[in-house]
């Protein structure tokens, strides 16, 4: 089903009535036109141009080495193609830790230069100043709690976070203070599912889960996690709807082969 004809726009306030009425929220990453047409065409409520571009578009090991300029590429492409699902942005790693005016000034330039629709900010208490300033000009703000991997070299892993008493209190606390700062919704990455249910039962704003349980308003995923674009991710939350790896190499070992045997092209395919 195409949802391009008489296209109703997804706005934060949308995402809100749907956590108010008990519809689930889907989301999924894209980085590019061509995916980002494909996924909002299927009728998506939310694309994040996350920052695991860093990973899945430039080979990177980690989120921290994309740029905000990179980001700014990737989602102005994601922009151009979308007619429903809202737009939010990763601020990456290094544009907004360090004071709130440099974290504003980064959320600026990604709203002019890309014509996205929202921001993301990792980050509990620590950025609350800057998650302040940059909603007091305007911008929608997405929180990002749990494993939040621009962090990873203080984590040192990618396990579940917030198992412990105390960083799963944190955690609710934090989650708190989003929804008390106006912040429109809460990513949590890799909690226990029970704690899922209590942050999502405590504050009213939506909560989109990525390995986080089904009592999230929503669910997130990585675009080529789910597809099965890499064939070697598979942690236990990731459910693969196609096995793209696969189809894609196929296609081009024919190709090749086609080429080869001077198949490809035929007199039809010749002018
Ligand atoms: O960068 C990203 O893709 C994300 C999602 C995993 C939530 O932050």
């Amino acid at each position: 089903m195409s949802v391009h004809s008489d296209v109703k726009r997804i706005t934060t306030h949308i995402l809100q009535e749907m956590k108010n009425r008990g519809e689930k929220i889907s989301c999924l990453t894209a980085y590019d036109y061509s995916m980002a047409r494909i996924v909002d065409a299927a009728g998506i409520d939310l694309i994040l141009v996350g920052d695991s571009a860093s990973n899945v578009m430039a080979g990177h090991e980690t989120t921290l080495p994309i740029t905000l300029d990179q980001m700014i590429y990737h989602a102005s492409s994601v922009v151009k193609a979308v007619k429903r699902a809202l737009v939010v942005v990763d601020i990456p790693f290094g544009s907004y830790q360090g004071n709130s005016s440099e974290a504003l000034r980064s959320c600026i330039r990604v709203m002019k230069e890309s014509g996205a629709h929202a921001v993301k900010m990792e980050g509990g208490t620590e950025i609350k100043e800057s998650i302040v300033r940059v909603l007091s000009a305007g911008i929608p703000v997405m929180g990002h709690l749990g494993l939040t991997p621009q962090s990873i070299y203080k984590f040192g892993t990618y396990t579940v976070r917030a198992k412990e008493e105390q960083e799963a209190q944190k955690l609710l606390e934090d989650a708190k203070m989003l929804e008390a700062c106006g912040a429109f919704g809460v990513v949590l990455e890799k909690i226990p599912a029970s704690l899922t249910k209590l942050v999502s039962e405590s504050i009213s704003i939506p909560t989109i889960g990525i390995g986080a349980g089904s009592d999230a308003d929503g669910q997130i995923l990585v675009v080529h996690d789910m597809l099965g674009i890499n064939k070697e991710f598979k942690p236990r939350f990731l459910r693969r709807y196609a096995d793209l790896h696969t189809i894609m190499q196929d296609a081009v070992e024919n190709y090749v082969k086609d080429v080869k045997a001077v198949d490809f092209p035929s007199v039809n395919e010749s002018y």
